[in-house]
């Protein structure tokens, strides 16, 4: 067909597209920054950001910012306020790590981990038999570990934070006296508990409305909670460990056959640790020491790849998941034989993380080909997942960072909340490994120097972590999920370090997780594509017939181009990021 258009000027349809492209293009490039398969955009801030599973909790620390605290008094508030607003893993009844970066620079962390009670031995949850006793563990009053929340969040206050720590339990105890308006997610994770819940009265009274149900749109009033947190903002952490609290929760326990105690209480302390620190090419990685595990496997698995040029593999290719995987089976395998409590036994931290030890791992890994579990190391896992614990972090304006990461371990933990109290209790003890040989809720299979004795603490897989570059802090993150928290945080900050991912692209991105034993991939829906997964397979990989999400990143990364922070939250449990 003949050109009939002049050769000079535009018709006004050209005109009008040539505009149009070029006031899109300043979208163009707004949206390239945030696109790249994220759900939405990172959130930027001038000042504080707070990233928490729960909108009212994010909320609730950015009010403390905005009053004048900083990420401690945030990180306090939100802990709190968590305890209200996610009871699945949110508590007052469990316990956790703060991983603290001040802005002058210093790092620290806050162990307040469970502890077993004196009452408990390395036999508690076996029969006469020696074989262990199903569900002992893991629901009810026997499978409470001395909580650790409430001590843990009184150092992080009064070490680094600066307002009164009556102010910074104000929205909490608002939260739980008055309640807050349930949506549908929050309704389906109790219906979704249920079973568990309505063992238990206390627990079917609050979270079942005594059988009746809630649905979305109900109000969630918590009044004994609500005293609770009104005691400790009185009394401080002595409310909890000593004083009326502490009677009724060891009241409680005792009567429904747990053996912690009022002294187990009494004699709770949160220990201040070492962080564990590391390198990654240009990053210096900042995480969590015994008795996690997950700080020791990060720089394990980080160091296999020093050398290697992942972005060269190209993200989601089959070369590169496959030695994701690798590298994840070999820390994995460590990881059940070596780790425990450093208080009660030695984490042979210098020889798993020397460059020698893990360079040759790196060289025991066949790039065409995937080395069968079995002869890594034996071992045998379930595949029980749970994607409970909870992660928040925060920066403040002066460059403060808190990544904590806390939990009742399994959700809603034990099931039990103690009576009068409000607060739900822990099934922590099930971190320990109840017997060699037997898996625990995770599938983790542990060895002696995680068994049980009276105020050891579980071994865990909870990895809060903080990276720097030039000694400045750029990327803090955590998730929960049990051994999965571990993969998902080693990925989210390859996504960001190696490919350049914006925060909230690097989180939403799909996600794998190997633990080693059971010898299988788990991938996230739509995680690997059916070619990738082809090729994987002729290299001899695996795959779990299970596909679930995990992993909740909260996470804060310091744009460099910008010279602004900017935070993302998970879009699979429908967090958010708050602005101070
Ligand atoms: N309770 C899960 C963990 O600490 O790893």
């Amino acid at each position: 067909m003949k050109d009939t258009s002049p050769r000079t000027g535009l018709f006004p349809s050209q005109a009008l597209a040539t505009l149009v492209l070029w006031l899109s293009l300043p979208l163009y490039f707004l949206q390239a920054t945030w696109l790249h398969g994220a759900t939405r955009a990172p959130v930027w801030g001038q000042r504080g950001l707070v990233a928490t599973v729960s909108p009212l909790a994010s909320e609730a620390g950015a009010t403390i910012l905005r009053q004048g605290g900083n990420a401690a008094d945030a990180a306090v508030a939100v802990g709190f306020a968590l305890a209200v607003t996610w009871p699945a893993a949110g508590n007052l009844g469990g316990g956790g790590f703060a991983l603290v970066r001040g802005q002058d620079g210093k790092s620290t962390f806050i162990d307040y981990r469970e502890t077993a009670p004196a009452a408990a031995d390395k036999n508690f949850y076996l029969d006469a038999k020696g074989e262990v006793i199903p569900g002992a563990s893991t629901v009810g009053y026997r499978a409470v570990g001395t909580p650790g929340t409430v001590a843990g969040m009184a150092m992080l206050h009064k070490k680094y934070g600066k307002l009164p720590w009556k102010k910074v339990l104000e929205p909490a105890r608002r939260l739980a006296i008055e309640g807050f308006v349930m949506d549908e997610s929050f309704v389906s994770m109790l219906e979704s508990n249920k079973e568990r819940l309505e063992k238990f009265p206390g627990s079917r009274h609050i979270f079942l409305k005594d059988g009746k149900g809630f649905k979305a749109g109900d109000r969630l009033v918590q009044p004994e909670l609500g005293w609770s947190i009104t005691q400790i903002q009185r009394q401080g952490e002595s409310a909890f460990y000593q004083g009326e609290i502490a009677q009724r929760l060891a009241k409680a326990i005792k009567k429904g056959g747990g053996v912690l105690t009022l002294d187990d209480l009494k004699n709770y302390k949160a220990v201040e640790r070492a962080p564990l620190e590391g390198r990654f090419k240009n990053y210096q990685i900042i995480t969590a020491p015994p008795p996690s595990s997950g700080g020791a496997l990060i720089l394990a698995m980080l160091g296999m790849l020093e050398k290697d040029d992942l972005e060269a593999l190209g993200f989601g290719s089959a070369a590169y998941n496959h030695l994701l995987v690798e590298t994840m089976k070999r820390a994995f395998a460590d990881r059940a034989e070596w780790f425990g409590d450093p208080d009660f036994t030695q984490n042979p931290l210098q020889k798993f993380l020397a460059p020698d030890y893990l360079s040759k791992r790196r060289a025991g890994i066949n790039l065409t080909k995937t080395t069968p579990s079995q002869d890594i190391k034996p071992g045998d896992f379930s595949d029980k997942e749970s994607t409970e614990t909870t992660h928040y972090t925060i920066v403040d304006a002066q460059g403060m960072i808190i990544s904590n990461t806390y939990t009742l371990n399994g959700s809603f933990g034990s099931g039990a909340t103690a009576d009068g109290t409000g607060i739900l209790l822990n099934n922590e003890m099930d971190d320990f490994s109840s017997k060699p040989g037997s898996p625990n809720m995770y599938g983790l299979l542990q060895g002696d120097r995680n068994a049980i004795a009276p105020k050891k603490r579980p071994l865990s897989s909870m990895t809060p972590t903080i990276v720097l570059e030039d000694g400045k802090p750029i990327l803090a993150l955590g998730s929960p999920g049990g051994p999965t928290i571990i993969n998902s945080v080693f990925q989210v900050t390859l996504n960001t370090l190696v490919f350049g991912m914006n925060i909230q692209a690097a989180i939403d991105a799909p996600k794998f997780h190997h633990q080693w034993m059971p010898d299988r991939i788990l991938s996230e829906p739509f995680g690997i594509n059916p070619d990738t997964k082809k090729i994987m397979q002729s290299m001899g990989h695996n795959f779990g017939d299970r596909v679930f999400q995990f992993g909740d990143v909260q996470a804060v990364f310091y744009d460099k181009k910008r010279q602004q922070w900017s935070g993302g939250s998970d879009s699979r449990h429908g967090g958010s990021v708050a602005v101070e």
